[in-house]
């Protein structure tokens, strides 16, 4: 009896991992050749796999990606984390893909492994955030710094009086987020009703500008106006204010498109938003990385649209196109 146990144990684990093993087995094969079906395999490495405005980004870039035979990878960390993001720009070059576009980086590994790539003959793209120091061949989207400063010039012509300005960062290390603070300042740095009291950091999460806000409206009573500077941070800067309610309900100006910050702008909780255009990036990027493929050495900064949205230019959460305004 315990012999028959015994083989029977033996059985079901042997059968498991053929089980295991086979469906491994089968699943390197299919996507093995779903690669070579394609022309090109191009990696997009994200900041955060599953962030709203980054789901743009791969979704222009999959339009595109379609369009020109592309097999699209779409990578990177669950939440943002500038390590995770480095080794996954090094395994991509590992595994020998025919185009990396990524979020550009300051630390200093990022130019380091763009040559890497390069020295194997794999063209890399800079997408959302540039570096311009590192060997890149191209960048793609919004010009940050002034994007930041036609923040502040908003902010001056949208406000009368004395302005205490609160400022919610998403990282303080990515360089997009430093440009548009530094053009934010730089509009506003002559003009002296306006006084920029205090930067919080969100880790671009919506419960970490929600946060950052709760703790800048109790140490300082006054503020007047805030200018969230990622695409959750306007979102998270209207829930505190919803929670603390104080008397004299700030202004709040947001960045991006999404969705809620639209309808926000709408209800008349966000006064205005500074556009980007996350899908065209990716669309862009993936038609740039094939043209590279066919001897059309790309621009090297190509700037995408940015703007300001307020609520006359939204009707029934989407944007009014610019001729029926
Ligand atoms: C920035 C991205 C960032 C995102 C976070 C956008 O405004 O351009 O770099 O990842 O916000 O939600």
């Amino acid at each position: 009896m315990l012999r028959k146990i015994g083989f029977l144990i033996l059985f079901i684990i042997s059968f498991s991992f053929m089980i295991y093993y086979g469906k491994e087995t089968f699943y390197i094969d299919q996507k093995a050749s779903t690669e070579m079906s394609h022309d090109y395999h191009f990696a997009l490495i994200t900041e955060e796999v599953g962030n709203e405005y980054w789901r743009l980004i791969e979704k222009g870039a999959k339009q595109a990606a379609e369009e020109n035979d592309v097999y699209l990878e779409y990578i990177g960390p669950k939440l943002a984390d500038d390590e995770e993001r480095l080794e996954t720009f090094d395994r991509m070059i590992a595994a020998d893909v025919d185009g990396i576009i990524v979020k550009g980086m300051n630390d200093e590994r990022f130019p380091q492994l763009v040559k890497k790539a390069k020295d194997r003959k794999i063209p890399v793209a800079t997408i959302d955030t540039d570096n311009p120091t590192s060997n890149r061949d191209f960048y793609v989207g919004t010009d940050n710094f002034q994007a930041g400063y036609l923040a502040g010039r908003t902010l001056i012509k949208e406000t009368e009086g004395k302005q205490k300005i609160a400022v919610i960062i998403g990282l303080k290390e990515a360089q997009n987020q430093l440009d548009r603070l530094a053009g934010f300042e730089k509009a506003i740095e002559d003009v002296d009703r306006m006084e920029l009291i205090g930067v919080s950091e969100s880790r671009i999460t919506e419960v970490g500008a929600a946060d950052g806000t709760y703790q800048l409206l109790k140490n300082h009573g006054n503020i007047t106006a805030f200018f969230g500077v990622s695409a959750l941070d306007g979102i998270g800067i209207v829930q505190a204010i919803e929670e603390i309610n104080p008397t004299s309900r700030p202004y709040v100006l947001a960045f991006d498109l999404l969705p809620e910050t639209l309808s926000l702008i709408e209800n008349d909780k966000i006064q205005a938003t500074v556009a980007q255009y996350p899908q065209e990036m990716g669309q862009q990027a993936v038609e740039q990385m094939v043209q590279w493929y066919q001897n059309q050495q790309p621009d090297s900064i190509q700037h995408t649209e940015t703007g300001i949205i307020k609520q006359e230019d939204i009707l029934n959460g989407e944007i009014i196109p610019k001729e029926e305004q």
